[in-house]
Parts: structure tokens; sequence; C-alpha cells
């Protein structure tokens, strides 16, 4: 089976599994799991945050920031496309009682500019406004095609967000991917946000857990929420234990996941009647538009499954995400399979 739709679907490597097996645990509820305390002292020191907090989720990590940087009838300003308002199910309104206020970046990236977030902004408003409270950021940004904002960027939105003391939240998913891509460190790249979350069990292929990083007073309140969201584990160190060798071990290897992602793109880029820009896939994410072809999208999903080929359509779009269970040869094949049904 050649499994494209996510790079969620990666499984732990002989390594992780071992060092599951034999993880030291303690009840982490108490924070007496030395390898979550690990874990966590290890990415606050990749990031060079203060502190970080394991999360069963992004989606956790992602909510537990809008709950602690929002109070109820604020607004969260986020890209139209992005995790945060379309795929965690309005956790935004259920747990923080926030309303999103979606902004289409004029990129196809997704990435939004400051002059783009500015506009969007809800401040110095008469009183009967809801006033924005919150900026959420997504890199790499997932339905923009796994595309990345640099350290530079992302500094400028910080800064003009922070003159107007409104908190900035980055959706850090796939951070790794975009520090990848641009050759940037990860600490880099999320110095000035307020709190970033990232995802163990994407690209890096631990099965479980995100992190959360921010302010050492930020995390002990994330603590509290993350128990009230019923995120409280225990001997969670069986978990932590796969993540420390996934941060360790795996950015060295998304760089073939990126190449490989070019080279499908560069691929199905030659078929007629899809679309695609191959030079805009720079990491693990390939979005490409089969409109102009003879079949739907869902039909094209359907017709891969037959060859075990996994992807998902999305409107007239299919996405195929690289990772470190899919080779070069898979590409071929999937190259091969589209050919002999498109072209
Ligand atoms: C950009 C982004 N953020 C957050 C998440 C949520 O992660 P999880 O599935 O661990 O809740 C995902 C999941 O695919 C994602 O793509």
């Amino acid at each position: 089976m050649i499994d494209l739709r996510s790079d969620t679907v990666t499984k732990p490597t002989p390594a992780m599994r071992k060092a599951m097996a034999e993880a030291e645990v303690g009840d982490d509820v108490y924070g007496e799991d030395p390898t979550v305390n690990r874990l966590q002292e290890r990415a606050a020191e990749l990031f060079s945050k203060e502190a970080a907090l394991f999360v069963p989720t992004g989606s956790m990590g992602n909510q537990i920031a809008v709950k602690l940087h929002t109070k109820p009838g604020d607004e969260v300003v986020i890209e139209e496309r992005g995790h945060i308002f379309n795929w965690e199910m309005g956790m935004p309104a259920i747990a923080s009682g926030v309303t999103i206020r979606p902004v289409r970046a004029a990129r196809e990236s997704g990435m939004l500019t400051w002059a783009e977030i500015e506009s969007a902004l809800h401040i110095n408003m008469p009183y009967y406004a809801c006033p924005t409270g919150l900026i959420c950021l997504e890199n790499t940004h997932n339905f923009g095609g796994g595309s990345v904002m640099n350290a530079a960027e992302t500094d400028e939105i910080c800064e003009k967000a922070h003159q107007l003391n409104l908190p900035v939240h980055l959706d850090g998913a796939r951070i790794f991917n975009a520090s990848v891509a641009l050759n940037e460190p990860v600490a880099d790249m999320t110095r000035s946000v307020d709190s970033v979350q990232f995802c163990l069990s994407k690209g890096l292929g631990a099965p479980v857990g995100s992190l959360l990083l921010g302010t050492k007073d930020f995390i002990a309140e994330a603590r509290i929420w993350r128990k009230r969201f019923g995120g409280g584990m225990r001997q969670a160190g069986i978990l932590a234990a796969a993540g420390l060798i996934a941060l360790e071990e795996s950015p060295a290897k998304l760089a073939t996941d990126h190449e490989n992602a070019k080279k499908l793109a560069e691929g199905v880029a030659q078929i007629k009647g899809v679309s695609i820009d191959p030079k805009k896939v720079v990491t693990n994410i390939v979005i490409f538009d089969v409109s102009e072809t003879d079949k739907s999208s869902s039909d094209i999903c359907q017709r891969l499954k037959h060859d075990d080929i996994h992807a998902i359509p999305f409107g007239n779009s299919i996405r195929m995400v690289t990772h470190c269970d899919v080779s070069s040869a898979d590409i071929d094949k999937t190259l091969e399979s589209l050919e002999d049904m498109l072209g």
C-alpha cells in the first residue's frame, strides 16, 4: 500500500518501538514521568523557549493556546484555509467562546501579509465591536500546499502585532519541514511568536504527540487546561520515548520527503489536464487541480485505490503527502498509475 493521504499515517520505527518498551515512566499528571520531562526540556531547548508541554495531539496544543490567549467574545484572525479554523471542529467557539475572522491570503501559499492581517483587525473600535484577541499563523501551511514562511516574515508580523498588544500563536504542526526547506533553525523561525505547537506524529514519525511551547507562566496555565481538556496522561513516557527519537533523528530525514514531493509534483505537472506549479512545492505536500481532466478528483482517488495507492480528494483537487514510509519507487508507481488513467 502506498499511503499518500497524510504524513500522520507514518508508523513508529524499530528504534522508537524499542525505546517505548524500555521507557522509564512515572505519573505525568504529578509531573513525575522522567521521559516526558526530558522530552519537554529538549523541545524547549531546541526552540529556545522557556518551557514546553507534551500534549496528545496538535489540535489540543492549538486549542489550549487559543484558550489561554483569548477571552470569551474575542475574535481570532486566521487564514481562511487554516487548520484551527477548518479542521478542529469548532473548538474555538466551544472551548474558548471566540469567533474566527478568516482572511483569505492573496498568495496561493496561504501565507498572510501584515497588511492583510491588519485590515481584518478590530482594535480601538467602539465597544460594541468584536475585539481581536489573537492572530494565528500556520507554518507550513497545510492547505497552502505545504508552503513556508521564513523567520524574517514571521518576525515582522509578530512585531506589528505586539505593538498593538496582540499575541501570535503559531500552528507549527510541520515547522520542522519548514525549517529544513528554508535551512533556518526552528528556534529562529519561532523566536517572536508567543506560543507554538508542533507535532511529533506527522513527518517526524512518532505514533502520538505534540508539544506546546511558550513562557513558563503560559505553560503552567497550559498544564491546567490540558487536564481540563482531558489530556492529562499518566505513564506517558512510553509515548514521549518515541517522541524523543523523532525529535533527534527525524528532521534530518525530511529532505528526502521533500525531494519525493518535488518529483511527484514535476511528474503530475506533465499529465494533461492536471494543474500544479512544481516550483511552489517546497516541502512534503502536493496539491494538484484535476478539473481539466475528464474525471473528478474522487473518481481519480477511487481508481488509484485499485492500485493500492491512497490519496484524498478535496473539491477539484487531490492532496498527496510524502513521508518516511513513501519511497522514490512509490512515487514512480503513483505517477505510472496516474498516467495510465489520465494520460
Ligand atoms: C496544520 C495542522 N495543524 C494541526 C493539526 C492537528 O494535529 P492532530 O491531528 O495531532 O490533532 C494538523 C493535522 O493534520 C495539521 O495539519
